[in-house]
């Protein structure tokens, strides 16, 4: 509820309507105000600025018609209701036409007359809201693309300005969905290395060997293969920024190579004896407890500290007080396409209270989905997902531990289509082996993907996909 009360103006030429309407809505809480005249109305339409207008349609000197139009002209988002008689309905529905909220019998109920107000003035403040975000869009940022208004949000902000001038290494840190590559891509535009290149290499998805050649380079003849020799991405990225994304998968003996060439500040290629030199500012990122790693051995302590000079942490984003309403907008403005111009107000609801375990590329794939579905101007509730609508993330984003207790989750299925419960079977179970595997291997995907006969990249697709960290 807004704190302040909404002022309702009441228009009719009949006294005793104009009073029972200001009974029953004075009675509800409203600010109202009434007139018999209804070119007063107009006066009072631009002295008061009223957050709803309800007038009757047929009156002598102006009719409710023009008083609509007029009304329209001062106030583009002010809803009107008209109020009828049954035998003017026509020219009821004409009035919706011209832009009328709803409209009224004569002799609507109590219940009625407070359902129609509630409603236009919940469809008013929507619309204020959406303006307001808008317009709040246009004022944040020095930093392209990366939105947020929450106060955590605005330290990383902050921070990621600070950083970037310096030439320290930095680790973002943060669960997937976060914009963690966002906000490296920021650093290096921000950085006086904007103008080199910038440099992401994917630690997750390539087989040991095949990394190594990525990142450090080959000679020609080095493997089978190899027929021309190739420079790898940290000479690429010279003068610029390496980008090193899920750091934490980097192979223990890649580590070593990674660290020895940062300290040397050049680098060998694989199967060269050639010292190379490398002038990279590493930015890297992880969705993992690295501190966590180097404890259990599973990385290197003195890489840790030298990718780690700065850490920046990005929060979940069910922790950033406000940020899922703005995104959602600026989501809505990039796939709506000017098409679909809000959110009803259930749905922003149901993105308060939702849990957002995908962060802001969950966000981001459901406003993107809800355009694709809307057929009216604004997403509506049944333009989102079923899961959300239940208020808990898909089962495979909360697949519980064991395999056993994957088949017990079977009752939740009761109910669903086959198809639709032999997916979320095959997730629940997909997700609980992938979770003891990777418990088993103590957390190391290198391992458990080997283990599950897959490839790492495959492997830590299906971790992200089932959020199992
Ligand atoms: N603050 C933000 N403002 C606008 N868009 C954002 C923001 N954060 C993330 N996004 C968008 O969300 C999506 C996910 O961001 P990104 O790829 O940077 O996340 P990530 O943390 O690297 O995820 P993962 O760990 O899964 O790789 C991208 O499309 C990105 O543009
Ligand atoms: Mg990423």
């Amino acid at each position: 509820m807004t704190a302040m009360r909404s002022r309702v103006l009441i228009v009719d030429d009949e006294p005793d309507m104009v009073d029972n309407c200001l009974r029953i809505l004075g009675r509800a809480g409203y600010d109202c105000r009434a007139t018999t005249d209804p070119r007063e109305a107009l006066g009072l339409l631009e002295s008061d600025m009223p957050d709803l207008l309800l007038t009757d349609l047929k009156m002598p000197g102006l009719d409710g018609m023009e008083l609509l139009r007029r009304a329209r002209e001062i106030d583009p988002a002010l809803p009107v209701i008209v109020i009828t008689a049954f035998a003017t309905i026509e020219s009821a529905v004409a009035a919706v036409k011209e832009g009328a909220f709803d409209y009224l019998p004569k002799t609507f109920s109590l219940d009625q007359l407070r359902v129609a107000v509630d409603r236009a003035l919940r469809q008013r403040e929507l619309q204020l809201e959406n303006r307001r975000l808008r317009e709040q869009l246009q004022e944040v940022l020095g930093l392209d693309n990366l939105v947020g208004s929450s106060p955590v949000m605005v330290r990383v902000f902050e921070l990621v300005k600070k950083a970037a001038r310096s030439e320290a290494n930095i680790l973002v840190l943060g669960e997937s969905g976060t914009g963690k590559e966002l906000i490296a891509r920021a650093i290096h535009a921000n950085s006086p290395r904007a103008a080199r290149a910038f440099v992401p290499v994917d630690c997750a998805s390539l087989p040991e060997n095949l990394l190594e050649s990525e990142l450090f380079g080959h000679e020609k003849g080095a493997f089978t293969g190899a027929i021309r020799s190739k420079p790898g991405l940290m000479e690429v990225a010279h003068q610029g920024t390496v980008f090193l994304d899920e750091i934490g998968e980097l192979p223990v003996s890649l580590q070593v190579k990674l660290l020895r060439a940062l300290q040397e500040r050049q680098i060998r290629r694989v199967g060269g004896t050639a010292q190379i030199p490398v002038d990279v500012r590493v930015v890297s990122a992880t969705s993992r407890n690295l501190r966590d790693l180097v404890q259990k051995a599973q990385f290197r302590e003195e890489l840790y500290y030298r990718v780690n000079v700065i850490a920046i942490e990005l929060p979940r984003l069910r922790d950033r007080a406000g940020d899922v309403r703005l995104l959602a907008h600026v989501f809505l403005k990039k796939y709506g396409q000017g098409r679909i111009v809000g959110f009803d107000d259930d749905v922003l609801s149901i993105f308060d209270a939702y849990t957002w375990p995908g962060n802001v590329r969950e966000l981001q794939n459901i406003v993107e989905r809800a355009c694709a579905l809307a057929d009216a101007s604004t997403i509506r509730k049944r333009d989102l997902p079923d899961y959300m609508l239940a208020g808990r993330p898909p089962v495979s984003a909360q697949a519980s531990g064991t395999i056993t207790s994957a088949v017990a989750d079977v009752t939740s299925t009761a109910g669903l289509p086959l198809q639709e419960a032999r997916e979320r079977w095959m997730q629940a179970l997909e997700s609980a082996y992938l979770r003891d595997l990777l418990e088993r291997h103590g957390g190391n995907i290198s391992a458990a993907a080997k283990a599950a006969g897959i490839d790492r990249k495959t492997f830590h697709r299906l971790v992200t996909k089932y959020q199992l960290r």
